[in-house]
This record gives C-alpha cells, structure tokens and sequence, in this order.
C-alpha cells in the first residue's frame, strides 16, 4: 500500500519506517531541506533505539523515501498522514497553524480520492476544521476522507511502541475510509478501535493526562511519605499490585516533562475550558507537578546551606532515558535553578548532552565526558534523570572521587540502605528514611 507522511519529526519518522518495515511504499515529506537530505543520507536528527537502522534498511529497499515536494506526496500515498508539530502557544492552548498549512497544501494538489489522517496530537473537533478547511481549497468535486488516528508512542521506545502496540485507535465517520485505514494496519498484530473522529481526538489528550495523573498521584502520596517515615516505592508496589491500578507511571520523582505530557495536559486544560466544562482537576495535576522539583531544590538548600560556588555533580540532562530529548526536561529546569543559585554545576547525560549544550543555560554551566567525571571534587551528587547507568553505578568509587558523600536522588535509583554502608548521605523522594553516615 502506498502511504505518505507528511512531518518528518519524532513521531512521522517512526511511523514511517514503521509503515515500511511491514511492506507499504512510504514517502515521508519535511519542509526542512537540509533534514530531507540528511535522512536521505541515512542520518537520524534524533537518538532513539532501533531507528536509525530501521531508516537506512527501508530506504536500501526502496520501501521508504523522503521529499520535501507535499504535491509529490499527495500524488504517491492512498493515505496520507500528518504528522506536523502543534506546539503550545503562552497561554497553554495548542498552536495549529502548520496542520491548518498543511491541508491548504494538501487541498492544493489533491485530484482523487485520498484518506487524510490527522495523526497529530490535536485539540478535539481539529477534524471538523480539517475537513472545512480541505473541502474549501480542493477543487470541486475532489473526494476525500479525514481520520484521526492518535499516536501512543514513547520516546525511547518509540519502535517498539510503534510494531507492537497496545491498540490502535482509528477515528472516522465513512466506511470507505475506515476500510482502508484497516488495510493500513493489517500487518500489525493490536487490537483495533474504531470511533467517531472527536472521540478519537479526545483518546489521546485523555490517556496523556490520565498518565500524568497517575504521575502526580504518587508524586502528590510521596510528600506524604516524607512526612511520616513512609517508602513511596513500597506504597506504589502495593497499590500497583491492585490489578485495576496497575504499577506502571507510579514511580514517584521529580516529575513528568518531555514534549507531551506538560503541553498536553496545559492543552486539555484550554480546550475544557474553551467549551465552558473547565477541568480543574489537571490544574491540580500541573501543581503537583511544580511542587515536587521546588520541594527538591528546597530539600539540596537546607542541607547545604547556600548553593553559591558549591560544586554539584549532576547525573541526567534528558527528559526520560533512552533519549537524547532535553525539551521541558525537567532535569534541565533544575540546573537552571542551581546554576541561577549560583553553583558551580557539571553535568552528565549518556545522551543528552549534545542536545543541552544548545541551550542557553550551557553557557552557565560545565559538562563533563562520564558520570563519574562529573562527581569528582563534587560537594554534593544529585540524579535528576533516571538512567539505568547511574542505578548500576559502583558507589565504593563514588565515594572515593566525591569531596563530600552527600546524594541528593531525584529518581529513587539508588537503593538508601546501600548508600549509606557506603558513607553517603542520601536523601531520595518520598523515602522517608533519611540514611546518614553510620
Ligand atoms: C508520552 C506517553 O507515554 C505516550 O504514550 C505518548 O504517545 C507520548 O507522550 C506523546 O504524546 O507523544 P513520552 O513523553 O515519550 O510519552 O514519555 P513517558 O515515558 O510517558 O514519560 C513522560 C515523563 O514522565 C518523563 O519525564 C518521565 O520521567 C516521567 N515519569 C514517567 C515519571 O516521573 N514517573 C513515572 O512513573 C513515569
């Protein structure tokens, strides 16, 4: 089957090689030239597990290509996706100028049938404004078919995600369309919902800020736990052990951020809003949210006093681990309240440290080449980002290279019992057990 994509970003590359790698003839469309030709190339812009050879296979095979032409890619595909940003305007309501560009576009060149699917993370009724807004620039008489089919996917495990996924959500109101739309996703073995195009629409904002939800729940019981002595880890076991609860997203921390869950949940906040029903219950969502990283640079203030010209060693820079994404990391947001502090901070991610040091706040910080280069000297360690190389440290040599065994855990990696046999002082999340040097 013949499908275009159009955005060749985090979730249109996926879905491209995706597409391809089960035997469709993909064309992804980006507007940035030098990115088509770096794809071209077999260079991917960003790290994410399994893609990049995923990419350079399909494209050996001709199964996947990539354009900058949109009149090329609305020639070739039966289905074409789109895959643009929408990115959040100040006031938390989603910008949708670029989905509104690309159906002019499309509108432009279509002259048969096509399925238009919105697979975007947009505001409900985005299909309704779809539709008018194609049927007003295509010529007349051109038939067509909007569908929304929201994507799950997680970075870090973006093709996995994509390959095998929990369901596939396809949202539209003509058979002819949702017919094709099965044909599509065929080669994938997920169960399938098929829904009217706004439920659709609203799967996705739900499901993100039901997970952000979960997230603040256990962030919101771990402040609780600091209070009485309570384990937040062992509270989410048990509660994650309830079948109809469930373990996962309950991992308390320094909060949710990436490019999704802050955006998404600001944007159904907007949206419910807009339509008179406010959803005041993601506001408390979002405070919980904030509180955990003021409650944690709070927590590193009292304990050393003042955060001018301290040395702190600081392990994590991405949003999540497996990726080299620093956009709304809150790892990011804490360095730059440290650095603002005035300390003195040097940092490591595995992968996120290309990306960082095209921010502004590189400029006011220092980066090192190994976790461990960066605790040397430190006063303090403080873990904003939770990947498996810093559980798996070995703390004996920790110790050694750090100036002071201080551990400030922002993702209840380290095990506190084991920190403190080795002389730290540890202070996690919600772990209401302070370890201290023996
Ligand atoms: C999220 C959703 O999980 C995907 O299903 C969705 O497709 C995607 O947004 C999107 O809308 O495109 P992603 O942003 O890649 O995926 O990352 P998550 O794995 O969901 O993590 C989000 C944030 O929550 C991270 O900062 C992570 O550290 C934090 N988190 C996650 C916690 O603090 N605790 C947890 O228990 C789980």
């Amino acid at each position: 089957m013949k499908i275009t994509i159009i955005g060749s970003g985090y979730v249109g590359l996926t879905t491209g090689a995706c597409f391809a790698e089960v035997g469709h003839h993909v064309v992804c469309v980006d507007n940035d030239a030098r990115k088509v030709e770096s794809l071209i190339a077999g260079q991917i812009p960003i790290y994410e597990p399994g893609l990049e050879s995923l990419v350079k296979k399909n494209v050996a095979s001709r199964r996947l290509s990539f354009t900058t032409s949109t009149e090329e890619g609305v020639n070739h595909g039966e289905v074409l996706f789109i895959a643009v940003p929408t990115p959040p305007q100040p006031d938390g309501s989603v910008d949708l100028s670029f989905i509104e560009k690309v159906a002019r576009e499309i509108a432009q060149y279509l002259d048969s049938y096509r399925v238009i699917v919105d697979k975007s993370t947009v505001p409900v009724k985005t299909g309704e404004r779809v539709t008018q807004t194609i049927r007003r620039y295509a010529k007349p008489g051109v038939e067509f078919d909007v569908v929304s089919n929201p994507e799950f996917l997680r970075e870090g495990s973006a093709v996995e995600d994509l390959m095998k996924p929990d369901r596939i959500v396809i949202g539209g109101n003509s058979d002819r369309a949702l017919a094709i739309m099965q044909k599509a996703y065929e080669p994938f073995v997920a169960p399938v919902l098929v829904t009217d195009i706004n439920s659709a629409e609203l799967i996705k904002h739900a499901a993100n800020s039901f997970l952000a939800l979960k997230i603040s729940y256990i962030n919101a019981i771990s402040e609780i736990c600091e209070a009485t002595g309570a384990d937040v880890q062992k509270v989410a076991d048990g509660i994650g052990m309830d079948k109809r609860i469930g373990r996962s997203f309950l991992s308390a921390g320094l909060g949710y951020g990436g490019s999704c869950f802050p955006k998404d949940i600001a944007a159904f906040i907007a949206i419910s809003e807009q339509l008179g029903v406010p959803f005041n219950l993601l506001k408390e969502v979002q405070s919980i949210n904030q509180r955990q990283i003021d409650r944690f640079v709070a927590l590193i203030r009292e304990a050393l006093w003042v955060l001018k010209e301290k040395k702190l060693a600081v392990w994590g820079l991405s949003f999540k681990p497996n990726t080299d994404d620093v956009r709304s990391s809150v790892a990011i947001s804490l360095v730059e309240q440290l650095a603002e502090e005035g300390a003195d901070v040097l940092a490591f991610d595995p992968k996120g440290m290309e990306k960082a040091k095209q921010l502004p706040i590189a400029s006011k910080i220092r980066f090192a080449d190994s976790a461990l280069e960066a605790a040397t000297g430190a006063e303090a360690l403080i873990i904003a980002t939770e990947w498996p190389e810093f559980a798996a440290v070995d703390l004996a040599a920790l110790r050694d290279v750090m100036r002071t065994p201080l551990i400030f855990d922002g993702r209840n990696l380290i095990d506190p019992v084991a920190a403190a046999n080795f002389g730290f002082q540890y202070r996690g999340i919600g772990r209401g057990i302070l370890s201290e040097r023996p």
